[in-house]
């Protein structure tokens, strides 16, 4: 008989540049899953109607991306304590009829950091450029892993206030502008701001950098990044860029669907070496 193959995929728009399904394919081989991984572009206004239907077919699971994550909030029936805090969604599980929604992003930025690259974030200076959804995402996890402090650096300074006061109950969290960013012994910097995709690179804060400091970008691409760039200028002792994220965050989606935790490290190595 037919083994039954599982339906996943990711929703997003645009979706074709996505990684994901090369990633869970890979982890499919190595569990022994027998599942399918689709490419889903949904154009925003699409995104209820794509879900419920995508469930009703006996899809059993999928990632959201951009531009959908703070929309499937709405969507789903139950929400995991981290996707509330995060304010967004990247994993939907289908089950026993209903919607359950999850956030492995920030868990995936952590894994990547203390595992794979070794960093040990308690007492940790931490600084972050940007104040959007990625770094609404990330601060839970990072206040969790009990850094001395985290300052958040926005272009837009209101907005970088709002999640240090949203997140102040967690730690030692402040907020500035570039320019107001106040000399420390930052070991890590983490930039979140989505200035990279454009191309550009704003006025981040170069004493902010020491040989001491780690840098990671939480974007990726095929080349340096204009933060890794810069970071790396600036005499950083490491510019990291966020493959790592990606793979980690994947795996822990694996792990909510399958219920079988992958190794990451030959499949980050297999996609870090396809970038090179
Ligand atoms: P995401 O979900 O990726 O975080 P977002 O919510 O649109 O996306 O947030 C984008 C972040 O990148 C914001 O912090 C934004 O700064 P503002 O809040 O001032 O808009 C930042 N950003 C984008 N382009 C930028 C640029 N050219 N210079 C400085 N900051 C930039």
């Amino acid at each position: 008989m037919k083994r039954q193959v599982d339906r996943y995929g990711v929703m997003g728009y645009p979706v074709s540049h996505s990684r994901s399904p090369i990633i869970h394919r890979l982890f499919a081989l190595q569990t022994g899953q027998n599942i399918s991984y689709e490419l889903l572009p949904v154009a925003p206004g699409e995104l209820r109607s794509a879900i419920r239907e995508f469930g009703e077919k006996g899809g059993k699971g999928l990632n959201i991306t951009v531009p959908h994550k703070t929309a499937a909030l709405d969507v789903v029936d139950q929400l995991s304590e981290r996707a509330t805090r995060a304010g967004a969604v990247n994993t939907l599980v289908f089950q026993d009829g209903e919607i359950f929604g999850d956030n492995t992003d920030g868990v995936g930025l952590l894994r990547d950091l203390t595992r794979n690259l070794g960093l040990h974030l308690a007492s940790l200076r931490i600084l972050i450029l940007g104040a959007g959804g990625a770094t609404r995402g990330i601060l839970g996890p990072l206040l969790a892993a009990g850094p001395e402090s985290v300052t958040i650096a926005n272009r837009t300074v209101e907005k970088a206030r709002v999640l240090a006061a949203d997140f102040s109950h967690l730690g030692e969290v402040t907020a500035c502008r570039f320019k107001d960013v106040p000399a420390a012994d930052y070991g890590l910097v983490i930039n979140a701001t989505s200035a990279g995709l454009k191309g550009e690179t704003p006025p981040w804060p170069r004493a902010a950098i020491t040989p001491d400091t780690f840098c990671y970008d939480l974007s990726y691409g095929l080349t340096p990044t204009p933060f890794s760039r810069w970071a790396r200028e600036c005499g950083a002792r490491e510019a990291v860029l966020g493959w790592g994220m990606l793979v980690e965050q994947a795996a822990e989606s694996f792990h909510l669907w399958r219920g079988v935790r992958p190794d990451t490290r030959p499949v980050l190595r297999q996609l870090s070496i396809s970038a090179s």
